[in-house]
């Protein structure tokens, strides 16, 4: 029988994965069916019970509901009870696992697809919402010399780096707190591309050889991809290929085979442009 398979969400018309799942099925050869679901607002938990009723062995959970779906496993991967947020479910027999492969996509995008290691390197983390609570963990795992979480609201870093401060040179602070340093690897996770607005980052954070990262992805450079190769950086991406390398995580969870997300990302690409 063909597994079943979905992306939950509200709103969920955007939603690439379907595509992505389905294309990865294809690459390989996979039994399996991807849709998406759009859940109520407040109607998340039935959404869920209602699938797995029908037999559904694994669900994407997306915005708004990614704090929710941790009150739905019975296991958390350690990655996703420290980010307290959960993008991907596992139905077994007797239980459900709560994982979070956001961190894990941007890490493998960035060390595996553009060939730049995270070890020994200063990064810079924008942000301090929950997309950056997700990224956290994956990121300090592959040592850094220094991770600075800086964030428009200073408490808020400053909140959000204490449960992780034994596992790495962590260290929180605000825009102003950032003149004078340089950074090798600058990473997006605020909402500010969504508004069109610029983040305010001195330009010599920037360095000719610094990748500049915005996890947000749309059609052309986002604002930061644009403040960033004005300002001298070497290397600049947005999110696509972190979105599709999470997707790998979660099919390889379900699935126990990790697909090539290079063609995947191009065919992306390419429906883009049309
Ligand atoms: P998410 O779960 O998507 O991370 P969030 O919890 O609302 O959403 O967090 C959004 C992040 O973007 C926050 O770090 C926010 O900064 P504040 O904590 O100070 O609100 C940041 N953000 C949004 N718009 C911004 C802007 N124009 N300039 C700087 N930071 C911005």
């Amino acid at each position: 029988m063909t597994d079943r398979y979905a992306v939950i969400g509200n709103p969920i018309s955007q939603t690439k994965s379907p595509f992505i799942h389905a294309a990865f099925a294809r690459q390989c050869s996979q039994d399996m069916n991807y849709a998406a679901i759009s859940a109520p607002i407040g109607g998340f938990s039935e959404a869920v019970a209602e699938f797995c009723r029908e037999g559904g062995k694994g669900l994407n959970v997306t915005i708004p509901f990614k704090v929710d779906a941790v009150m739905i496993a019975d296991h958390l991967t350690e990655r996703a009870q420290l980010a307290q947020a959960v993008n991907t479910l596992k139905f077994d027999e007797n239980a459900v696992l709560g994982d979070n492969t956001d961190g894990i996509g941007l890490v493998h995008d960035i060390q595996v697809r553009l060939g730049i290691s995270l070890r020994h390197k200063r990064i810079l983390l924008i942000g301090a919402g929950g997309v950056a609570r997700g990224v956290l963990l994956p990121l300090l795992e592959e040592g850094p010399a220094q991770l600075l979480v800086v964030n428009r609201t200073l408490g808020k870093a400053e909140a959000l780096i204490t449960r992780f401060a034994d596992r790495g040179h962590l260290a929180a602070g605000g825009f102003a707190d950032i003149a004078d340093q340089q950074f090798d690897v600058l990473i997006n996770a605020t909402s500010a591309s969504f508004g069109g607005e610029c983040l305010p980052l001195p330009a010599d954070c920037f360095a000719p050889d610094s990748l500049a990262y915005d996890m947000a992805y749309g059609r052309g450079n986002t604002p930061f991809m644009t403040q960033a190769l004005a300002s001298g950086a070497g290397f600049v991406t947005d999110g696509l290929g972190m979105l599709v390398a999470q997707a790998a995580e979660s099919f390889f969870l379900w699935r126990g085979v990790r697909p090539d997300v290079l063609p995947v990302i191009e065919m992306l690409i390419a429906a883009q442009q049309r």
